[in-house]
């Protein structure tokens, strides 16, 4: 008999803590909706207090999710839930997560409580939260850290307050698998509330431990692992789902439990994260990266070619790697446009389908293949991008070896139509140059990289910018068959991802 693992995936809050990974309202609702595709059982859709933005998206996601759980994140006080539950209080299973941190470093150098007044505000905070919503989960931040009778003493105050999840992160990444599996096992037999609740972890990567850890206290009783798409989430990022899921799936033999995720739909939410967020995929990552099911040797692609099972211990199939995307053409009438959308999993009202179809057809008269790659930009692009403060609307540069490069660029500026000239080292600068005169932002840029979409010297070239202003990192993504419009959309893209930013309120 082999037990369920729920999964609790936090790539909307957590991972948007990534650097660089702020996402707009209609960005969160599309990954939410591809998360209840991929089956998650519970969806942590934002932090509602810490913006705006952040309160609508929890919303939305709220409204619209119809099967996973949705959870809002707050802190302790009375506000904090208030707002979580305003936000969630739409979803058809609903939950607040509360957190506070239990280490003594957290509750010298950045609570400054005692130890006494976080035990009073957990149990207070979850004896609300339980007034509202009856699913209510408690978090001690950096529990990996903190002294473990303190720790057991919360634990055991907020069960008996009405929390029906308990959580334990390894907040900074610090646990080593021997040392996490004896934490679990200790809080399991010590705090015996424990049995009337859902036990959860919650790892970081600092030390690249996050899915080992998180395997571990599967084995020694958590029934639910925090975790999100492509391990992204604050510095070295969460313990990564796909990883989490194919290792219980792949070692069945050993690890007896299971997951309700349906692994086809890896591939393409991975994708869909990693083009929203602008979060590259590293080649060499597991599971999803480009590299993953590539075999260089001459001597294992024979193995390959003789019985797979020689170098592969799964098949890219079973986590939706298609085998060939080439899928529509020139020739590609609106019908076959759509039904390949809905594939990918888009389902697009009628005035978002046209404005993708006549993007598609202005793409298909310069490109001959058509790829899924190219169909995901166009929707990410076209659709998700929406509320934009800045607009490009044209763009001309002019570069050669014996000419100075210069750009004109027109965009549109909150609505008003804005056009400038500049010029720079080279096209690219030129065009940011411009760009920065219009828009009067003053970002620094950190990072800037073009990698083709798809094979062959027709593919659109993506482009990713990460930009920096007071403290804060964005990321920006534009793609397009001539690069420097794609530099140019990316840059717009990363400004408007700046904009948004702007508007947090609180930070974690
Ligand atoms: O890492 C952490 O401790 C968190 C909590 C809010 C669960 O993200
Ligand atoms: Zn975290």
């Amino acid at each position: 008999m082999s037990d369920l693992v729920k999964i609790f995936d936090t790539t909307l809050r957590d991972g948007e803590q990534s650097p660089g990974a702020t996402m707009n309202v209609a960005e969160k609702v599309r990954i939410a909706e591809q998360l209840e595709k991929l089956n998650v059982d519970i969806i942590e859709a934002g932090f509602p207090i810490s913006s705006e933005g952040d309160f609508e998206a929890v919303k939305e996601i709220a409204k619209t999710v119809r099967r996973s759980q949705v959870v809002a994140l707050a802190r302790t006080n009375r506000q904090d839930i208030e707002r979580a539950w305003e936000a969630v209080r739409f979803a058809k299973f609903p939950a607040i997560h509360t957190f506070i941190a239990t280490s003594d470093i957290h509750l010298k150098h950045k609570l400054r409580k005692t130890r006494q007044q976080v035990l009073n505000e957990a149990s207070k905070a979850v004896r609300y939260a339980k007034t509202l919503c009856e699913n209510v989960e408690f978090s001690a931040e950096d529990a990996t850290r903190s002294d473990l009778d303190f720790l057991c003493q919360v634990l055991s105050k907020v069960i008996n307050a009405g929390a029906t999840t308990i959580n334990i992160p390894d907040t900074v990444g610090y646990a080593i698998p021997f040392e996490f599996e004896n934490l679990i096992r200790t809080i399991r037999q010590r705090v015996k509330e424990m049995e009337k609740v859902t036990l959860s972890v919650h790892c970081h990567d600092d030390l690249g431990l996050a899915v080992a850890n998180s395997l571990i206290a599967i084995q020694n009783g958590a029934r639910q692992v925090e975790c999100t798409i492509n391990g992204i989430g604050e510095r070295a990022g969460n313990a990564s789902l796909e990883e989490i899921v194919m290792a219980l799936r792949t070692r069945r033999d050993l690890l007896q439990f299971h997951t309700r995720i349906l692994p086809k739909h890896i591939f393409t939410t991975s994708r869909l994260v990693s083009k929203i967020t602008g979060m590259v995929i590293q080649p060499n990552k597991a599971v999803v990266g480009a590299n993953a099911f590539a075999h260089q040797s001459g001597i294992h692609q024979d193995g390959v070619l003789k019985e797979k099972l020689t170098y592969e211990i799964m098949t890219p199939e079973s986590v939706g790697i298609p085998k060939s995307s080439i899928v529509l053409g020139k020739l590609s009438g609106r019908h076959g446009f759509s039904e390949r959308l809905k594939d990918l999993g888009y389902h697009l009202s009628e005035s978002d389908l046209e404005l993708a179809f006549n993007r598609f057809k202005q793409l298909a008269d310069k490109k001959r293949d058509i790829y899924d790659e190219d169909i995901e930009s166009i929707v990410v692009e076209e659709i998700l991008r929406v509320a934009r403060r800045f607009k490009l609307v044209y763009i001309n540069v002019v570069s050669g070896n014996v000419t100075v490069p210069t750009a004109t660029v027109q965009m549109e500026v909150d609505g008003q139509l804005k056009q400038e000239a500049d010029f720079g080292d080279g096209p690219v600068d030129a065009t940011f140059k411009t760009i920065k005169k219009i828009t009067r932002t003053r970002s620094k840029l950190l990072q800037f990289a073009i990698n083709a979409i798809t094979s062959g010297t027709e593919a659109q070239g993506e482009v990713t910018v990460r930009l920096e202003e007071k403290g804060q990192t964005v990321m920006g993504q534009g793609a397009d068959t001539d690069v420097i419009v794609a530099s140019a959309k990316a840059y717009i893209n990363a400004l408007n991802k700046m904009e948004f930013r702007k508007q947090k309120l609180v930070g974690m």
